[in-house]
């Protein structure tokens, strides 16, 4: 079967070959001592570095010897550029060393679920980072794993850590938010998921894919394009919100391989900064894996590539052409000290993941289909923010008649465009799965929304009303509004806008609950118009199953806001000042600082629609019992309600200004957890403190410090709801 596919490489459209396999359970494997599950017999041969008794390090000093500059050279670039159009074989591929007996290394995106073939496609990252939950993020990251070996690949470029910054960026929906301590905690256990399959993590995008830019074709922006631009940013800004989800997703998660980004940093290419990849990356988080460009254009030298820290240049080599790689070796520009430690890098990893002492990963189809989907349901429920609830919901079949079901997103699966499309296995349709779940006694009808007020007379005829809106967002183009209609590839049809259909529809039925699809956070300019609201992101295959349960109560909306939503177009800290965003000649200014996302709503007292961290349950809860040392902050959560339901408690700091020109925003978020609690029911949560906890970067000492002074501790519910405030001093 033949399917359309949005594919990476600047956003290129495709065509992919797919069939659907059979669900059946995948293989098991061995365990290697100390090391990643092993599956089948080794393909490494008879070598002196096949002997398994001998470290990685060991194993790489003894196959490098073995290896001509030709043959490193050989590993140090990727050798199929079809792949990353169509998926197949994979969607980048290092070919191997047949007379050394090293195989092809085999790569393919991403964060949603692998795209090669039809999969399961799982919600956007964004549901996760909503979810607050890492055994969620290890579980997902597991099964991504697992559905990755099982279609051949080696290797997943994913997950996406890049901080939130411009509210209009076309790849939000890749990322975890706007918050680098949320990022960090879900992108490093969703990566000791996905390691845990053997299979070899490759987070991105280093640093800092935070805009794709604006004006151009829908795939590629000229102004402030994320392959021109140079992101300028004080180094306490960048360690304190830029570099911080990879510094714990490097240390914590402790990732096999990195992607470095298509933009400049303080002037130089991300794949080549000396600063950025050795003097960060390697010497001081300690990272031995290897780093690989992102695709075609990110990689924009040969020497300075080699001298300061790119392992691949994919998906082929450009400047890593062999030809070029050579001379530069031969002109002495690059040592061939250097091309080892390049490809030592490379091979180290891979014996670590046992990649020589294991069979190929087959395309054999032995994924659990059934097993993968209910991972993915569980995204899209505890990733299911309740914006707003005026008693609406859950929707109580026993009393519901009838249910209208406006909008044409409801007949659709939804997802963001780009390099991490999945094609899903079996998608659901909300519209299908409500009408099912609502039973034989519940008339459900139906309109497109292609005219308001056709829309809102079905709507009218029924108890209760659900309005079915998205946005849309894409890889390779910011969005140019906030409005729920202004994506790049926005087509409405008809006249009317969702905006206007949400307001016909809730004006004709005061019962209207609003299912939002976004990249994002959007303006919702109506919400006090409508009785409940949902964020339900780009929620994949699974969303017709997941919203039909949440709506109708079998469970819960679990999610909290991992970015804030802006009430006007402005609020936010890049809007009005183009040299922060698109920026000025291809140069944009992080002037903002530190103040980004919630931190520039509480910092500039603007308030926001709704704020991180916020999201309603079924069920109340109550915050008693602050307790504050230096190791450790707790408190008592009760659920005060009449059903069962989880609450994520959310810890944030105010920290005291260590100068005059150090200034800190309002709060930090420093710990979460989420509990789950029958009525009555109470829990202790507990955040622990630990060295960085209350620490900020000193530019002039280059390090991280505790200033003096008193600490502002605040636990609640979202960064706008803290019941329990107490402080710290040191
Ligand atoms: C994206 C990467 C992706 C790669 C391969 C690039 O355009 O920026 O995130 O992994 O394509 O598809």
């Amino acid at each position: 079967m033949n399917r359309s596919a949005l594919c990476g490489l600047l956003f290129c459209v495709a065509l992919s070959a797919c069939g659907d396999s059979e669900p059946v359970g995948g293989s098991p494997g061995s365990v290697a001592p100390n090391g990643p599950p092993l599956f089948g017999t080794s393909r490494c041969g008879d070598h002196p570095w096949c002997e398994t008794q001998l470290s990685p390090a060991e194993r790489t000093d003894l196959l490098l010897a073995a290896m001509t500059l030709e043959q490193k050279i050989s590993l140090m670039a990727g050798d199929d550029v079809a792949g990353v159009v169509t998926g197949n074989p994979s969607t980048g591929t290092v070919n191997g060393i047949p007379e050394l007996d090293i195989p092809p290394l085999y790569m393919s995106d991403g964060p949603v679920g692998i795209r090669e073939g039809s999969a399961t496609s799982f919600p956007s990252p964004l549901a996760l980072a909503a979810s607050f939950e890492t055994t969620l993020a290890y579980q997902t990251g597991k099964t991504i794993g697992n559905e990755s070996r099982h279609k051949g690949n080696d290797l997943v470029h994913g997950p996406v850590v890049d901080v939130m910054r411009v509210p209009l960026a076309g790849r939000i929906f890749e990322t975890y938010g706007e918050d680098p301590y949320l990022a960090g905690r879900m992108g490093a256990a969703w990566i000791q998921g996905l390691q845990s399959e053997g299979v070899i993590a490759n987070l991105k995008h280093y640093l800092p894919n935070t805009q794709e830019g604006q004006v151009g074709t829908p795939a590629l922006a000229i102004v402030g394009s994320r392959v021109l631009v140079n992101a300028v940013i004080d180094e306490r800004t960048l360690r304190e919100i830029y570099m911080l989800p990879f510094e714990i997703a490097v240390k914590e998660g402790d990732t096999g391989s990195l992607m470095c980004a298509y933009n400049y940093i303080n002037g130089s290419p991300a794949c080549s900064s000396f600063h950025v990849l050795q003097e960060v990356l390697r010497d001081e988080w300690g990272f031995d894996g290897f780093v690989v460009s992102d695709y075609i254009l990110a990689t924009k030298d040969t020497v300075q590539s080699a001298l300061n820290g790119l392992e691949i240049d994919m998906p082929m080599g450009v400047f890593y052409a062999p030809q070029l790689l050579q001379l530069a070796v031969l002109t002495g520009q690059v040592p061939e000290s250097v091309i080892n430690t390049r490809v030592g890098n490379i091979l180290r990893t891979l014996f670590r993941f046992g990649f020589f002492d294991r069979a190929a990963f087959p395309s054999d189809g032995l994924i659990d289909q059934e097993a993968h989907a209910l991972v993915a349901r569980d995204n899209v429920e505890q990733g299911m923010v309740l914006l707003k609830n005026d008693g609406l919901l859950p929707l109580n079949v026993a009393t519901l008649k009838s249910l209208a079901i406006i909008g044409s997103v409801a007949e659709t699966n939804v997802s963001g465009g780009g390099s991490s499309t999945v094609v899903s296995f079996a998608p659901k349709t909300p519209r299908a799965s409500i009408t099912e779940r609502a039973g034989s006694d519940v008339t459900v009808t139906y309109h497109s929304g292609t005219t308001a007020a056709a829309a809102a007379a079905v709507a009218a005829a029924a108890d209760v009303a659900l309005v079915f809106v998205r946005d849309t967002a894409a890889e390779g183009q910011d969005k140019t509004c906030l409005s729920l209609d202004c994506g790049p590839l926005m087509g409405v049809p008809g006249p009317t806008t969702q905006d206007d259909l949400i307001r016909a529809v809730a004006a004709a039925n005061p019962r209207t609950v609003v299912i939002m699809q976004t990249s994002g956070p959007v303006r919702t300019p109506w919400r006090n118009e409508v009785g409940a609201l949902i964020e339900a992101w780009y929620a994949g295959q699974e969303a017709g199953t997941a919203m039909a349960r949440v709506l109708f109560g079998d469970t819960e909306p679990g999610g909290r806001l991992p970015l804030s939503f802006m009430d006007a177009e402005g609020d936010t800290p890049v809007a009005g000042d183009a040299s922060r965003y698109p920026g000025i000649d291809q140069r944009t200014v992080y002037s903002e600082g530190v103040f980004t996302g919630y931190r520039w709503h509480d910092e500039n007292a603007v308030a926001p629609a709704y704020p991180f961290g916020h999201g309603l349950s079924y069920t109340r809860f109550s915050y008693s019992n602050l307790r504050i040392s230096d190791r450790e902050i707790s408190a008592t959560v009760r659920n005060i309600g009449e059903r069962t339901g989880s609450e994520v408690a959310q810890l944030y700091i105010g920290m005291p200004d260590p100068s005059p020109n150090v200034l800190q925003p309002p709060r930090w978020l420093k710990g979460f957890q989420r509990v789950q609690l029958t009525p009555g029911s109470s829990a202790t949560v507990r955040f622990p403190l630990d060295a960085r906890t209350l620490a900020y970067w000193n530019v002039e000492t280059n390090g991280w410090e505790t200033a003096a002074g008193c600490y502002e501790i605040s636990v609640g519910a979202s960064s706008r709801d803290l019941p329990l405030q107490g402080q710290l001093c040191r």
